[in-house]
């Protein structure tokens, strides 16, 4: 189910990283329920076929891109495997990310510099090998960030340094690519259910405490976060670059201060 209107990319080639599983997953589901072809692309072989099954039995079209975003020689080749393979490339999300909870004080470099790779570089490289055929497109790139990129956040110093990152590349990217009509946009997800990342960032047990600190009551859902990625590929979208979509029930508006107690007993 959409709220928009069917068939929006019909025609359009897309390739969505991180496109196995969680997130990734749902946004790719999305775009080819709405016409498009889409390439997959992640670390896990397995978890990329039984997505594309997923996408071929609900009557999509998917390839799979078995590699990982912090290669950039193998991350170009896949990319360019898409281009010959349809013909062109439209739409890149970047959704592919890693992360975990750890106090600052005992994360090692290698921790903070694996999440970064992933995240920011994994980021930069996908847009950077995916350029040339965006730009003969006119295409779109949605980066998936967090409101860890604005709200300091206990225990992912690592992934807040990486989205915000990837927030101000999206930035850069729209401006310095406008003329090309590329456009690029960041969309920031909050507390979401049926992720990976809440199962690894959710304090077991702590479920109803969370949901309370979210002004909308809830946790979101990932076809939330599909149907707005959705939005920023559309045509109605047409006159937005360089933003960056909070879609997170309102938790930023509270700041930092709401998660505090993370702090006890982590120490950080
Ligand atoms: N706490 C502290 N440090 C951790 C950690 C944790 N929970 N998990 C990994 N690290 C550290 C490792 O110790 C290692 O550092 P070291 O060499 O100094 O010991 C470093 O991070 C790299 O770990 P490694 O497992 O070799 O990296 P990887 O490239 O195989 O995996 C991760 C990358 C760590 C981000 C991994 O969690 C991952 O692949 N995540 C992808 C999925 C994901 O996180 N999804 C949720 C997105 S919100």
């Amino acid at each position: 189910m959409s709220v928009f209107s069917s068939d929006l990319l019909r025609g359009k080639v897309c390739l969505v990283t991180g496109g196995g599983s969680g997130i990734g997953a749902a946004i790719a589901s999305k775009l080819a329920s709405q016409g498009a072809t889409v390439a997959l692309l992640g670390r896990t072989e397995e978890k990329l076929a039984a997505q594309k099954k997923r996408i071929e039995d609900a009557g999509g079209v998917a390839m799979v891109c078995p590699c990982d975003v912090r290669q950039y020689v193998e991350l170009d080749a896949q990319v360019q495997k898409v281009v010959a393979a349809y013909g062109k490339l439209d739409i890149v999300v970047n959704s592919a990310a890693g992360n975990f909870l750890s106090p600052a004080a005992t994360l090692s470099a290698n921790g903070f510099r694996a999440v970064i790779d992933i995240d920011l570089c994994g980021t930069f490289n996908t847009c950077r090998a995916a350029f040339a055929a965006l730009s003969v497109s006119g295409g779109a790139i949605v980066n998936v960030t967090a409101t860890q990129a604005s709200v300091p956040t206990p225990l992912q110093c690592h992934a807040g340094a990486a989205k915000a990152g990837i927030e101000k590349l999206t930035r850069d990217l729209a401006l310095e690519w406008s003329r090309l009509g590329i456009r690029v946009n960041s969309i920031a997800p909050g507390p979401i259910a049926g992720t990976e990342g809440m199962a690894r960032l959710a304090p077991p047990g702590a479920e109803e405490t969370m949901q309370n600190r979210v002004p909308l009551g809830r946790w979101g859902t990932l076809e939330e976060i599909a149907e707005c990625t959705l939005f920023l590929c559309s045509p109605a979208a047409t006159f937005i670059t360089g933003s960056t979509l909070l879609v997170d029930g309102g938790t930023s508006l509270l700041g930092g201060g709401a998660f505090m107690d993370m702090l006890v007993g982590s120490g950080g």
